[in-house]
C-alpha cells in the first residue's frame, strides 16, 4: 500500500517533469513490483535498523523496505537516511516519507528519517578516502538503491573522489555501489538494482576488485529483457538485482534467479557455487550469471579448462584499420599495390570469401610505407566478429583466413573484426582448426553470453575464455581440418566426446 501510493506520486511527478532533464541526472524510477522484490530480500534480526536509500528519488525503495518492516514484529525502531540532490523531487520525497512515518507510527514502530540534500559521493568522499573516521554505529545495516545511471568524465569531482576504483570510462552507478559497500556495518547488507555491465569488462575491473573483496554476493536476479524493467523510461540495459553482505565469512553459494521482466515469474532459481559465479582466482574477477541448469553444468565443465588464448601463446586483437582514419588508403577496386581489406561481409560459412560483388565497403587498401603500420602480414588467422545484432543466433562468429588462398604479402583487417594470432611464429593448421572448432561451438557461445550480456565481442573477455590444453586443441584440429564444412553441431559433438558433456545439456544450448 505504501509502495503503490509512492508509485502514484512518482507517475504524477514524471508527468510534470521534463524527461530529458531526468535522463541527464540519471533519474529512472523503480516500478512497485521491483521495489517490493528488492525489499523482500532484506533479512534483519535485531530490534533497531539503520537504513540508507542512496539516490532516493520519490522514496519508493525506502517505502518498500518499510512496508516489509511492518510485517516484522522484531523490528521496532527504524531510521532512514535518504540522499537525493535533485531539488525538484524533494517535495514529493518529503511528503512520501511523512506518509511512511504516519503508517509506521500507527503500527507501533519508532521512526525517524533524514533527507540529505547533498551529492552522495562528494558528501562521503572524506570517509571513502580515509580522511575521516566513522564509528560503526554511524554506518548502515541495510543500503537500498537504484543508483543513477550516467557516464561521467574522469575529471568530474565524483571520479576524482573515487579514482581508486576507476579504470577507463566511469559510470556513477558503480561509484554508488562501491561507496555503499564501504558505508555498510559489518554484516550489513546492500540491495541494488543496476545495469549488468559491471559484471565483466576491463573498465569495471578495479571496481570489481574493491567490491568483491569488501562484500560477498548472496543473490543475483537477472532480467533478460532490456526494455521492460524501467517500463516508463526505456532504459536499454539488461538489469540485475543484487544483494551482497559485508562479511569476512565464506559463503558457499549464490542464489541466482532470472525472469524475462518484472511481470513474468522467475523462470530459473538455483543455488550456484560461489566459485562458479565469481572466479576469485582470475585477475579479471568476472561475475558469471548462468540462468539455466545447463549453463551451470557448462560452467562447471569449463572450469576444468585451465588455459586461455594468451596462456597458450595466442592472442585475440582488434582489427587495426579504422576506415575513417585510413580513408586515404582505401580503394574500391584492386589497383597497383593494394591488398585485401577484410570486413564482416567477407564472412561466409566460416571462411573468407574475397572479393564479394557489390560490396558496400572498400575492399582494398594500399600497401605503402605510410599504411604499413595498420596492415598485417598475410598469415593464417581466425577472425571473430566484434559486433552482432541481438537477433543473431550466435554471439561468437568466426571465420578462417587461410593465407595460402590469398596471393598477397599483407592484409588489412577492419576494426569491426577481431583476429586471433600466435604471439611467436605462425599457427599450425592443427592449432588453427582446433581453436576454431572450440570457438565455433555452441558451448563457447553460451559461455560468452553468461559472461557478457552485451552484443559486442570484446578482446578482454575473449582472451579470458577457458580453453583446454594445446594437446587437446591439436587433437580437435586433426579431426576437423580436412572437412569442407565445420558445423556448430559437429564442433559440439567433438567437445562432447572429448570432455564428456552430458547429452541432455545440448538440447538447451542456443
Ligand atoms: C535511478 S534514480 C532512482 C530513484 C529512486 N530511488 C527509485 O528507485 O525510483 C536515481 C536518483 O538519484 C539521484 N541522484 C543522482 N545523482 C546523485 C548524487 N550524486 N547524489 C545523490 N542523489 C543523486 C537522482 O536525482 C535520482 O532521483
Amino acid at each position: 500500500m505504501l509502495v503503490n501510493h509512492i508509485y502514484d506520486t512518482t507517475i504524477d511527478y514524471g508527468k510534470r517533469v521534463n524527461k530529458s532533464n531526468r535522463k541527464k541526472i540519471g533519474q529512472f524510477f523503480t516500478p512497485p513490483a521491483v521495489a517490493t522484490y528488492m525489499a523482500n530480500l532484506m533479512e534483519h534480526n535485531t530490534s533497531t535498523i539503520k537504513i540508507l536509500d542512496a539516490g532516493a528519488g520519490t522514496g519508493i525503495l525506502a517505502g518498500a523496505l518499510c512496508e516489509r518492516i511492518l510485517e516484522q514484529s522484531n523490528i521496532n525502531t527504524v531510521h532512514i537516511d535518504l540522499y537525493e540532490n535533485d531539488e525538484n523531487v524533494l517535495p514529493v520525497l518529503r511528503a512520501n516519507m511523512e506518509l511512511v512515518r504516519e503508517v509506521l507510527e500507527k503500527n507501533g514502530k519508532r521512526f525517524s528519517y533524514n533527507i540529505i540534500q547533498e551529492n552522495f559521493i562528494l558528501d562521503n568522499s572524506d570517509y571513502w578516502n580515509g580522511r575521516e573516521h566513522r564509528e560503526e554505529e554511524s554506518l548502515y545495516d541495510v543500503i537500498i538503491s537504484n543508483p543513477p545511471y550516467k557516464k561521467i568524465g574522469k575529471s568530474e569531482p565524483e571520479s576524482v573522489a573515487m579514482s581508486s576504483v576507476i579504470h577507463g570510462q566511469p559510470n556513477i552507478y558503480f561509484l554508488f555501489m562501491a561507496l555503499s559497500a564501504k558505508l555498510l556495518k559489518q554484516n550489513g547488507q546492500m540491495i541494488f538494482i543496476t545495469p549488468r555491465s559491471f559484471t565483466s569488462g576491463l573498465y569495471f575491473k578495479k571496481f570489481r576488485e574493491y567490491f568483491l573483496n569488501t562484500v560477498r554476493l548472496t543473490n543475483l536476479h537477472l532480467f533478460h529483457s532490456r526494455e521492460d524493467v524501467f517500463d516508463n523510461d526505456k532504459v536499454l540495459q539488461e538489469a540485475i538485482i543484487l544483494k551482497a553482505i559485508k562479511t569476512t565469512q565464506v559463503t558457499d553459494t549464490i542464489l541466482i534467479s532470472a525472469s524475462e521482466n518484472m511481470y513474468t515469474g522467475e523462470r530459473f532459481i538455483h543455488k550456484v557455487p560461489y566459485s562458479t559465479v565469481v572466479d576469485i582466482e582470475s585477475d579479471n574477477l568476472f561475475i558469471m550469471i548462468p540462468t539455466t541448469r545447463d549453463e551451470v553444468q557448462l560452467l562447471n565443465m569449463m572450469k576444468n579448462w585451465k588455459y586461455n588464448l594468451p596462456s597458450l601463446g595466442f592472442k585475440l586483437k582488434t582489427g587495426p584499420v579504422v576506415d575513417f582514419r585510413a580513408d586515404e588508403f582505401l580503394r574500391e577496386e584492386e589497383v597497383e599495390n593494394t591488398v585485401p581489406l577484410l570486413w564482416s561481409n567477407h564472412f561466409s560459412n566460416n571462411r573468407i570469401t574475397f572479393p564479394v560483388p557489390a560490396s558496400k565497403n572498400p575492399q582494398y587498401i594500399l600497401n605503402t610505407e605510410d599504411s604499413k603500420g595498420i596492415l598485417l602480414d598475410s598469415k593464417d588467422y581466425i577472425l571473430v566478429k566484434r559486433f552482432t545484432s541481438k537477433e543473431e543466433r550466435k554471439r561468437v562468429q568466426c571465420a578462417l583466413y587461410i593465407a595460402e588462398n590469398f596471393p598477397y604479402k599483407k592484409v588489412g583487417i577492419e576494426n569491426h573484426l577481431n583476429y586471433i594470432t600466435k604471439l611467436n611464429g605462425e599457427m599450425t593448421r592443427e592449432e588453427m582448426f582446433g581453436l576454431f572448432a572450440i570457438l565455433n561451438s555452441s558451448y563457447v557461445d553460451t559461455y560468452y553470453r553468461i559472461l557478457n550480456g552485451s552484443t559486442q565481442v570484446n578482446a578482454t573477455e575473449m582472451n579470458s575464455i577457458p580453453l583446454p590444453s594445446l594437446t587437446d586443441i591439436i587433437q580437435i584440429g586433426e579431426k576437423v581440418m580436412d572437412l569442407d564444412s565445420i558445423t556448430v553441431e559437429f564442433c559440439d559433438t567433438i567437445i562432447d566426446e572429448m570432455f564428456i558433456v552430458t547429452r541432455s545439456r545440448k538440447r538447451n544450448v542456443v
